[in-house]
């Protein structure tokens, strides 16, 4: 086995890998809220369409998506090997489960809380993603453009007519921002950037983040559903 796949099958490389991946979804989250942020403009999609389209055509952006996919894949299924893992440690000691460390508790509840997160993002892949790649959506060429654009901004709003996409939404977001709000502060832990001075800087800044983002990205389906 070489040193690197011995890192990376070891328990500290198996918490970077987490760490370092969540640190790139993190960061997708608030590229795809400024992005997805468009859906509220009055302009009957235009802004959201040509958004879409510059995502899905730009070679560079394709690429980076690629690398998004794998990393939703390798954060989902390592976090629960490691839960798993732990899981199997308390085992082993009876008297584990009823002293569980509150770290232990919040990485157990962090996997409860990424697996509703994967549903989240399959389903809403399924109807939002797969939709715009390999759907038939109908095209629209706007005024001073030369090319035709998917005019996805429908399907989203068709969507969010209905009352129990926008309460899926938003339920799923107060989800996220739980998962954000520890994977936050234990990403930083497990690469070991603990400074007396900056760690509560850094734990007010994940808190905020955790808080606004799902907020954000839960107030789009509930403006859409109620302006109609
Ligand atoms: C109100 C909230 C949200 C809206 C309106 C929304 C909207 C969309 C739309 C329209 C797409 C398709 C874009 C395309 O293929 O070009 C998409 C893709 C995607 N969404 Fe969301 N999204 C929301 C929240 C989230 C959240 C919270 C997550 C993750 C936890 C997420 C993860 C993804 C992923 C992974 C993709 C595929 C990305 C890609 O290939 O570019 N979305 N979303």
């Amino acid at each position: 086995m070489s040193w690197f796949s011995k890192f990376l099958t070891s328990s500290i490389g198996q918490k970077i890998v987490m760490a370092l991946t969540g640190i790139f979804l993190t960061l997708f989250l608030a590229i795809h809220l400024l992005g997805n942020l468009q859906l509220l403009q009055n302009d009957d999609g235009e802004a959201f369409n040509t958004y879409a389209y510059f995502m899905t055509s730009n070679p560079l952006i394709k690429t980076v998506s690629y690398l998004l996919y794998a990393s939703i894949l390798v954060h989902a299924v390592q976090g629960i090997l490691l839960a798993r893992q732990n899981r199997a440690a308390r085992g082993a000691n009876r008297y584990a489960v009823s002293h569980m460390r509150s770290s232990e508790r919040a990485s157990r509840n962090m996997a409860w809380l990424g697996i509703i997160i994967f549903v989240f993002i399959v389903l809403h892949m399924y109807q939002f993603w797969f939709q715009m790649h390999w759907g038939g959506l109908e095209m629209i060429t706007y005024p001073g453009s030369t090319h035709p654009v998917k005019d996805l901004y429908t399907l989203v709003e068709e969507s969010y007519e209905s009352p129990l996409f926008v309460v899926f939404y938003v339920l799923s977001m107060i989800v996220v921002g739980y998962h954000l709000w520890h994977g936050f502060w234990s990403s930083f832990q497990t690469l070991g950037l603990n400074h007396k001075k900056y760690t509560p800087l850094i734990k007010w800044i994940g808190a905020a983040y955790s808080i606004l983002i799902p907020l954000l990205f839960a107030i789009i389906p509930l403006v859409m559903h109620f302006r109609g």
